[in-house]
């Protein structure tokens, strides 16, 4: 899927005095059905996450605290989020490179997934990567 497919997503948000509530429905505001959950945290300073793309896996990438920035790359084209609020998200395509950094102290990226875990579903190898898009 072309990147054009892939960026933010703003989610509805209930304000209320007594805090504001955001809210997620698979296959509503996002186009997949969530069958997975996973968040980073604890980021220490400095460290980088990501650096690979998934065959068939759709994913929304939201920062729940702090911040941090998300890097998307289909191989031909770049396109960075900087992502600092709970209320939005990223949608993340299959076959697209990713790549964060720049945590802040304490974010939470929390990601929806569309599968299960599966380590067959990654593309590790960059060269692998830009191979299986045309790039290369
Ligand atoms: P990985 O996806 O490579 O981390 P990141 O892209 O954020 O740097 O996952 C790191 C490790 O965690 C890897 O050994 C697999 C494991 N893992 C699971 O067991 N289940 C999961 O849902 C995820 C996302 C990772």
């Amino acid at each position: 899927m072309p990147l054009k497919d892939c960026g933010i997503i703003e989610l509805p948000k209930v304000t209320d005095p007594r805090g504001n509530l955001t809210f997620v429905e698979g296959g509503n505001h996002i186009p997949f059905d969530i069958r997975r959950v996973y968040y980073l945290y604890d980021v220490p300073g400095g460290a980088d996450r990501g650096e690979h793309a998934h065959k068939a896996l759709h994913q929304f990438v939201i920062c729940m605290s702090g911040s941090f920035d998300l890097l998307l790359d289909d191989g031909f084209d770049k396109k960075q989020f900087h992502l600092n609020r709970s209320y939005y998200g990223v949608y993340v395509c299959p076959m697209m490179w990713r790549y964060l950094d720049n945590f802040s102290s304490g974010a939470v990226c929390m990601v929806l997934a569309s599968e299960p875990y599966s380590e067959a579903d990654y593309i590790r190898d960059r060269g692998e990567f830009l191979r299986a898009v045309g790039a290369a």
